[in-house]
């Protein structure tokens, strides 16, 4: 049985981080406010220069070096982004030709902040369907290009990042002690896009727009929503909780990752938090989180790791791999 097998990891940060103290500068809030509401500390703003493109290749190369591989052992790629760098062409192409690759395909996909863990089912189904084997998978997002930075309800939560990993077709048992993409459960809703979009686009505004969330409606959906689809996770793999080695959650606020980690049964010291350091990254946020446990020695090779996101949309989803 061909199994998708994670062969390599990487990230890349824009060079300046903006802490909370720097953001009671701009609008009414606080440190106090922002790290008890989220736990966010500090985020990273893309400067000048730096764009979902760029720091999107800057994943992508250090994921390649970490595989020991180059672009021309990859034969697809999929960026997970809400904030591409242009309408079209896909920024995914983007960063094929900034990696020099003229083979191959390469597309985007956007599921917000859910973006990732759609992108890692996407590459499965692609491998394990024969069409590929080995996907470079890419989270990408520079979300302070479209915050409202006069609307401290939304400005404060969000950070720009980049994260990738590579997956690669290996023969496995066919059992779930093999390494790879074990299993994946996607989900949406469209009745619930009110509660968290942007608004603008190509087709409506004809502009880029600016995020837009009720807060506290998505809170209230999201530990339902990501429960929901692990606990099917673990039905359909006869796993438990106690079988985890880690959780690597979306990473949009610390209460959520908390309240649903408890609710599970699964221990906080086997969670992988970086919000703090990151803010909410979007679609970037599990790569992120994943290079941050897998790059200090944390996650190893034949851990039992679980993904999970939920974003706008809504989407949510999970995927259980064994590293
Ligand atoms: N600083 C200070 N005060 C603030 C701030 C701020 N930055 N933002 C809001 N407040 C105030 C509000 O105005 C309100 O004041 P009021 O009581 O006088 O009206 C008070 O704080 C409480 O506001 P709430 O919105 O009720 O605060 P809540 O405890 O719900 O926390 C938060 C807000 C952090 C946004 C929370 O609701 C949350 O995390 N929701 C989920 C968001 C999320 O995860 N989004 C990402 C999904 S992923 C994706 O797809 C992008």
């Amino acid at each position: 049985m061909i199994r998708s097998v994670v062969r390599g990891f990487g990230a890349a940060l824009p060079k300046r981080v903006v802490t909370n103290q720097e953001l009671e500068s701009k609008v009414d809030t606080s440190d106090e406010w922002i790290v008890q509401r989220t736990g966010i500390r500090q985020r990273y703003i893309a400067g000048e220069g730096e764009t979902t493109a760029s720091l999107g290749e800057g994943a992508a190369r250090a994921a390649l070096a970490n595989a020991g591989l180059t672009p021309d052992d990859i034969d697809l790629i999929i960026l997970a982004t809400s904030t591409p760098d242009n309408t079209f062409p896909a920024t995914a192409v983007n960063i094929q030709d900034r990696l020099g690759m003229r083979h191959g395909a390469a597309f985007d996909m956007q599921a917000v902040c859910s973006g990732f863990v759609y992108a890692v089912t996407t590459a499965d189904a692609y491998i394990r369907g024969g069409l590929a084997k080995r996907v470079l998978v890419i989270g990408s997002e520079t979300f302070s290009r479209i915050l409202d930075w006069n609307d401290r309800t939304t400005c404060v939560l969000f950070g720009d990042g980049a994260g990738a990993i590579i997956l690669e077709a290996q023969e496995g048992e066919g059992t779930i002690a093999d390494r790879g993409v074990l299993t994946a459960k996607l989900r949406s809703d469209g009745a619930h896009r009110d509660k968290l979009y942007v608004d603008g686009g190509p087709s409506t505004t004809g502009t880029v727009g600016h995020l837009k969330m009720e807060g506290r409606e998505v809170f209230k959906h999201a530990v339902g929503m990501i429960t929901d689809v692990i606990e099917a996770a673990f039905e359909a793999t006869g796993t438990t909780a106690e079988d985890l080695d880690w959780l690597v959650p979306h990473q949009a606020n610390r209460r959520i990752i908390d309240g649903s980690a408890k609710k599970l049964g699964i221990p906080l010291d086997k969670v992988v938090v970086t919000v703090d350091l990151h803010g909410n990254t979007s679609a970037a946020s599990i790569p992120l989180a994943l290079n941050a446990a897998a790059g200090d020695g944390r996650i190893k090779k034949g851990d039992l790791v679980l993904l999970e996101a939920m974003g706008g949309g809504f989407t949510w989803g999970s995927v259980l791999l064994r590293w």
